[in-house]
């Protein structure tokens, strides 16, 4: 009998947990479920008997898959996959997959939850603005860009859209204006959204030049990783700034800065929070079961991420 561990140092909900279990036991594969763990090393010994494993943002690094002996594949249930240690699965013949677009709804709900609550400074009681009318810019047109702008159109804003990887023609059949680049993006758009994933090429990008540009009333909303801002650039951005406010599904390292200088001027999540609903955790959740049970039965790698 083959063993699934499921690995969440942030636990997927029960709901999901339990439906997952149900699938997995019915094909006849035994779940280990591994929560809340303290230390990575703990990590490390949990997987010596599995023979795959499913993650969040939990850490699979090299020593992982040194103490996985008899590990075949590893699925994050998610969309971002720079927590896997790429090379290090390669090397030990295990395929790595994510699960993409099954948590976006629930990004996407939170990138509007902390956009709102910034445009009534945290509900104060002071005067606010409206979304209405306001331009956002998404910046990555990927499964979570999609729908922030089906939302954001709800709203009445305007949406506009950089990604490379995207026709133009499909952001326009879906109300969304297509820039030509970041910079126009950044310059246009008062709302930036950003869904780019953590890159060697994306780390760092978002730096005070291109902040800088955007319109009076400048808000970055980021649900993606904080690995893609330079740090001392949004620093910078705070300093010089007034009108502008981060908002981020995750602290960044400097956090404290923010904390002793820019009181209201941003919101950071306590935990990482975009993906923690039922739904996402039970959409991921089963995919990446689904995923791993036809690997085993029919080879199937559709949504393999290692070479
Ligand atoms: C993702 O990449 O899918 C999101 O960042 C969700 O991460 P989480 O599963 O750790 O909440």
């Amino acid at each position: 009998m083959k063993t699934i561990l499921i690995a969440t140092q942030k636990p997927f909900a029960k709901i999901a947990v339990s439906q997952m279990k149900q699938i997995a036991e019915d094909k006849g594969y035994k779940v280990v479920l591994f929560e809340k763990y303290a230390e990575q090393s703990d990590f490390e010994k949990a997987v010596t008997d599995c023979d795959a494993i499913i993650i969040r943002s939990d850490l699979a690094t090299k020593e992982v898959f040194d103490a996985a002996k008899n590990l075949k594949i590893i699925v994050r249930a998610g969309a971002g996959f720079d927590n896997i240690d790429l090379a290090a699965a390669t090397a030990h013949n295990v395929v790595a997959m994510n699960t993409p677009g099954q948590n976006s709804n629930a990004v996407a709900e939170l990138v509007f939850g902390m956009m709102i609550s910034a445009a009534r400074n945290g509900y104060d009681g002071k005067d606010g603005v409206e979304l209405r009318g306001k331009k956002l810019g998404i910046h990555a047109y990927g499964n979570v860009g999609r729908y922030v702008a089906e939302i954001a159109k709800g709203f009445g804003m305007s949406v506009y859209a950089f990604d490379p990887f995207v026709a133009k023609e499909k952001m326009q059949a879906e109300g969304v204006t297509p820039v030509s680049s970041v910079e126009e993006l950044y310059s246009t758009c008062q709302y930036v959204s950003l869904h780019i994933p953590a890159t060697a090429q994306t780390k760092k990008s978002i730096n005070f030049g291109l902040l800088n540009t955007m319109p009076q009333g400048a808000v970055l909303v980021n649900t993606a990783r904080k690995e893609v801002i330079d740090e001392d650039g949004i620093l910078k951005m705070m300093e010089n700034r007034a009108d502008f406010k981060y908002l981020s599904d995750i602290a960044p390292d400097c956090a404290h800065v923010f904390a002793e200088k820019y009181e209201g001027k941003y919101f950071f999540t306590p935990k990482k929070m975009g993906a923690q609903t039922a739904e996402a955790n039970i959409n991921a959740g089963i995919a990446a079961v689904n995923q791993i049970i036809d690997f085993f039965e029919t080879g199937n790698v559709n949504f393999k991420v290692n070479k």
